[in-house]
Parts: structure tokens; sequence; C-alpha cells
């Protein structure tokens, strides 16, 4: 028996040795050390054997299934790392690399400058107000003092809608009409931002829509004074604090007098450039004080009342900070373009 037990272990160490997978591994262990091995029939036939012989069997019996299953440990180890080296060495990943950046969305350029431009009305006392994209003839134009057939409605190229009477707003300037009328007849101090839309021929200097920020102040004493006052400290905030400011007299059908302010061109500071076309000027934005006519439609006695109004082009300031030259640049979705801001 003791003889047995020799070959036993040399044929079980050549088995485990030969054994090439996880597979013939677990096969292997089965085979010398599972339920029915042949180890385990040999120590339940202990009992049998003669008694001197009995220890001397055991211990040899314990030898060979330590041996078995130390060489059996180590086997697994070893068929362990090499599969991790493999890995290691086909699906190479290199820990040291960069990640890759994730694109970041940003605001539109002209949606930037429109909030700049609403946070200063906001921090010297305007409310916001939202006034609607779409309407009536009455508001974008006849309360607005500009009838029906009045070559001023040449200024607006209108888009028509399929039902009489209802356009897209080519201003934001009805807004003032709603404002008033919910308002009268306290005190306003508002800023109207929106979407506004004129049927032109799309070319660099003109789209078919385009943001407008209007402004509205009514009360009992409000001066042409105040207009350029409050026009300059929203130029100084917005350009630069030393930036200077010109009036300009214009024609607009809803204010009397009309103006339009011009700023030092913050290119060349006033030297002339091609920015300001060599004037040293950057016109800004229409103004005036709100007409008569207007503020009676807006429910104010304008024996009263008076106001200043104000409409100034987001896209149009943000083309000359950034000098850009194409108006489409904004609409067109171009990542390459708006990437930049
Ligand atoms: N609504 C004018 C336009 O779109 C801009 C404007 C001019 C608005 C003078 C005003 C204003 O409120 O007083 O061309």
């Amino acid at each position: 028996m003791l003889g047995r037990l020799e070959s036993l272990e040399q044929e079980g160490l050549r088995d485990l040795s030969a054994a090439a997978d996880e597979d013939a591994l677990q096969a292997w262990k089965v085979r010398y050390l599972g339920r029915s091995a042949e180890l385990g029939r040999v120590l339940d036939g202990l009992r049998t054997a003669p008694k001197e012989e009995r220890p001397a069997l055991g211990k040899r019996a314990n030898q060979v299934k330590q041996a078995f299953e130390s060489a059996f440990e180590a086997r697994q180890q070893a068929m362990a790392a090499g599969r991790l080296e493999r890995s290691l060495q086909t699906e190479r990943l290199d820990v040291t690399l960069p990640g890759r950046p994730l694109a970041r969305g940003r605001l539109h350029p002209a949606t930037q400058t429109l909030r700049q431009i609403v946070a200063i009305w906001a921090e010297m006392g305007f409310q916001v107000y939202r006034s609607r994209d779409v309407e009536s003839d009455a508001f974008n134009f006849e309360l607005l003092n500009i009838p029906a057939h009045h070559p001023a409605r040449d200024m607006w190229d209108t888009f028509y809608t399929t039902t009489p009477g209802v356009v897209l707003r080519t201003h934001t300037s009805p807004g003032q009409i709603h404002v008033m009328r919910e308002r009268a007849p306290a005190p306003i101090r508002v800023v109207l931002p929106g979407m506004c839309y004129r049927y032109e021929q799309v070319s660099a200097r003109s789209e078919i829509q385009f943001n407008q920020v209007e402004g509205l102040a009514v009360g009992r004493h409000i001066t042409f004074g105040d207009l350029k006052g409050t026009l300059t400290a929203f130029a100084r905030r917005f350009f630069n604090p030393d930036v200077r400011t010109r009036f300009r007299a214009a024609h607009f059908p809803f204010t009397e007098p009309s103006a339009e302010m011009d700023v030092e061109c913050f290119v060349c500071r006033g030297s002339r450039c091609a920015v300001c076309k060599y004037t040293g000027w950057l016109e800004v934005l229409g103004s005036g004080m709100v007409h008569p006519t207007v503020l009676a439609n807006g429910g104010y006695d304008p024996a009263e009342f008076s106001g200043f109004a104000f409409g100034m082009g987001p896209e149009r300031i943000t083309m000359l900070k950034h000098r850009i030259e194409d108006i489409r640049a904004f609409w067109s979705n171009d990542l390459r373009f708006l990437e930049q801001f």
C-alpha cells in the first residue's frame, strides 16, 4: 500500500503539471482530491491494514494529501497570475492619459449682451417686463401714433399672419402700451427685452429676427434732461465709466422730440477708425420723450404726465463690441462662431 501511495503521488503531481487550463485544473482536483478520489479510498482502507503498518501509512497518506493541496494551490495561483499578465498585455490602458474634455454649453452672445443690458437697468431701478411676440396691428403701429398708410410704416417691414390685423412685432415698443395700460396712473420704470421680426432681405447688415431692449419711464416731472442723464449713466456702466455720449435729433412717430444716442467709439476712443467709419462715434440707441398721443393711448393724461422711452439692439451692440461684421452669424448656429464667446 505504501508503494501505491508513492506512485499515486508521482502520477498526481505529473498530471497536475500537465493541466493546461482552468478546466483541466478543476478536473484534476475532482480526480485527486475529490470525494471518490483514490487517496480517500486509501485512507478508508487504513482500518483493514495490519495494525503496526497503520501509523506509517496514515502519515504518508496525509503527506501526499498535503503535497496535492499545496501543489494545486500553487498551480492555481500561477494560472491566475498568467491570466492577469496576459490581460495586462492585450488590454493595455494608459491611466496617465489626460481625459477627453466635455463640451460645455454657453450662453449665446446676443443673450449675454441682452442680460448685461437688462442687469444694468435693473440696478438702476427698472423692472423687467416681458411683452408678447405676436401683436395686433393696433399695438404695433396705431397706438404708437403710426396710422395705416402713414409713410413712417416704411421703417418697419412687417410679417403679417394669416389672421387679418395680427403681426409679428417689428419692435418692442408696443410693450409700452401694454405696461401703461396695466399701471396707469402709477409712475413707470421698466425695460422690455425681446425678439423682434422684420420682413427683410437677409444680408450682412439685416436679419429677419433680432432682439431689442425697450425702456420706458413715465412720471409727473420727467424731462429731456432725465432722458439724457439716465441714458448716459447707462452707457457709462455698460461701456466704460468715462465714455462720452452725444444726442442727435431724429424722428420716431411715438416720441417727440426724438434723439439717437451715440457713444464715443470704444475702439479708437474717438480718434476715428474703421469701426466708427472714421466719425469717432457709434450709434447705440433711439430714444425720445413719449409722444402725448402715446401717453393718452396708454391711459396717462399728457397734461399731467410725461416720460421718456428708448430702444436698443443687443446684436448691434455685440457686433460693435466684438467687431462682428456679419449679423447672419447670430442665428446661423455655427458653433465655430458661437464657441468664441
Ligand atoms: N422702436 C424703434 C425701432 O424699432 C426704436 C425706438 C426708438 C424705441 C425710439 C423707442 C424710442 O422707445 O423712443 O426702430
